[in-house]
């Protein structure tokens, strides 16, 4: 997909890294070619080393490249892999739907001390993955798809390891924009029926077991919370679940829990009409799952993961749940319904009971669960909880490491009480506005009990409103490259 050559040739453009305050031997060789122009280019602002800046300029034939295509990489002191992948997004999206066919991109000029070639190669093409994803739509007057030139990476590093990294990057991006497809799709086109399709495609493509439950089978285990949800639904339930063998034993299972409520009008605590919009992104945890073992299946690590997705959508009718029910949950626990709305954490507990009885030691949870984190954190931060330390910190690290911030609420005994307060029930799903993406999580925990468990609360993060420099306005994928990055490592 990407070639990977030592030298350049003639090319219709070439992608070259400029630092703040240096003059590199990439600039120096472009420089000399055109008679110092480049120098004069810089000092009158016609291009900028400044992070994030894009500048084009065209050689009029005084070189092989016809244009060079400058993305600033800022100070070096400040140059992060957050600033090359955006830098390079928003280049790459400039390419969209100019003659260009393909580039060349001078990866070495992307190397410091603080970033190795393989790293920058990775961010290339995961920025250049990420950057190419168009919307899907329903538009009749289609316009022709914008293409996106191909790609060319120069570099005198070993051009099989880079490969490597170049494919793992594009496939952390590829995942990313199915996550980010599944989010951006309409609930009439995507019920729990098609999702639960789109995940035994995906586990018949990379060959995983998958089981499917439905609605009597579900009766069966007892999966009282999540049929509770879909009581007032004519689209039956699905509880999906994908299991990927990387190990001899079925031991150390990763356990991957993504709500996965396709359509939340809040049920009988019906949602406002302006805050209904955009419920379609409510499965935007089964959508990151889904993604991370899209991830799984085309590098296949030495690791167990089990994928859990509770899926219906919330509705109202005459045989919908309603505040005042008292529901069985799978794992026994009785739940008193204080607020239909509150419907993410029914879904995700019977999902949780269901992936331990698959045999999940460790569990992360992905939920776009509560206004309230984005009340707390905003729409860049994905809010987390957990139960074990050590646990947490390696998901710290893979987020960390993919530049997909995600930041700690707490847990105390004390908001153990108010999730724990029912006169009738063992819990109660809605225990009020104060605090509630934490009590959100802490009802989560009562299911998880000593696995170790991270919750990861994406409402806020899981589609923008705008478009950014590595996609349009839409479904985002968060946590996809994040989780992948932790199977990939886990245990290590
Ligand atoms: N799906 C929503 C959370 C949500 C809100 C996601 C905004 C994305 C954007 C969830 O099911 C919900 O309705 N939560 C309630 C909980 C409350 C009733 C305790 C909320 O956050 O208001
Ligand atoms: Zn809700
Ligand atoms: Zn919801």
């Amino acid at each position: 997909m990407f070639q990977v050559q030592e030298k350049s040739g003639s090319h219709e453009a070439v992608v070259v890294g400029l630092f703040e305050g240096e003059i590199s031997r990439f600039f120096s060789e472009i420089d000399r070619l055109i008679d110092g122009q480049l120098t004069a280019l810089l000092k009158e602002g016609d291009i900028s080393a400044k992070k994030k800046a894009v500048s084009k300029i065209h050689t009029l034939g005084k070189t092989d490249a016809k244009r060079y295509y400058f993305a600033g990489l800022g100070k070096q002191d400040a140059y992060t892999t957050e600033v090359l992948r955006q830098t390079l997004g928003k280049l790459f999206k400039s390419l969209k739907g100019t003659n260009i066919s393909n580039v060349a991109v001078m990866l070495d000029s992307f190397v410091t001390d603080r970033m190795d070639a393989l790293e920058a190669a990775h961010i290339t093409a995961e920025a250049y993955c990420l950057a190419s994803y168009e919307l899907n739509t329903y538009k009749t007057n289609k316009k022709e798809e914008r293409s996106v030139p191909s790609i060319t990476v120069i570099t005198e590093r070993d051009q099989q390891e880079v490969q490597a990294a170049l494919t793992v990057g594009c496939v952390h991006g590829r995942a990313t924009n199915s996550a980010r497809t599944l989010v951006n799709l309409p609930p009439n086109k995507l019920t729990a029926v098609e999702l639960a399709a789109y995940a035994v495609k995906l586990a018949e493509k990379y060959d995983m077991d998958y089981k499917i439950l439905d609605k009597e089978e579900m009766e069966e285990l007892g999966m009282g919370a999540l049929l509770a949800v879909n009581q007032g639904s004519t689209n039956p339930p699905k509880m999906i679940a994908l299991l990927y063998k990387g190990k001899e034993e079925w031991t150390d299972v990763i356990g991957l829990v993504g709500k996965g409520i396709t359509y939340d009008t809040g049920g009988y605590s019906l949602k406002p009409r302006e805050s209904m919009v955009g419920m379609k992104g409510d499965m935007g945890g089964a959508a990151t799952v889904l993604g991370a073992m899209e991830v799984i299946g085309e590098l296949r690590p030495e690791q167990n993961v089990v994928a859990v997705i509770p899926s219906t959508d919330n509705m109202i009718s005459g045989d919908a749940f309603k505040p005042d029910d008292i529901i069985t949950s799978m794992s026994g626990k009785t739940i008193e319904v204080l607020n239909t709305d509150a419907e993410g954490r029914l879904a995700l507990a019977d999902g949780i009971t269901y992936a331990k009885k698959l045999g999940a030691n460790y569990l992360i949870d992905v939920a776009t669960l509560t206004g309230g984190v984005i009340v707390a954190l905003g729409n860049h931060t994905t809010g987390a909880m957990t139960n074990n330390e050590s646990f947490y910190e390696q998901v710290l690290e893979a987020a960390m490491e993919t530049d997909e911030p995600i930041w700690r609420l707490p847990i105390f005994d004390r908001d153990k009480e108010r999730v724990r307060n029912s006169k009738f029930a063992d819990l109660n799903n809605s225990p009020g506005r104060d605090g509630h993406a934490i009590m959100a999580g802490v009802f989560l925990g009562e299911f998880a009990e000593d696995t170790p468990w991270v919750h990861l609360d994406i409402a806020g993060t899981s589609d923008t409103k705008s478009e950014h420099n590595l996609g349009p306005a839409g479904g985002t994928g968060v946590m996809v490259r994040t989780l992948a990055t932790l199977l990939e490592r886990f245990g290590e």
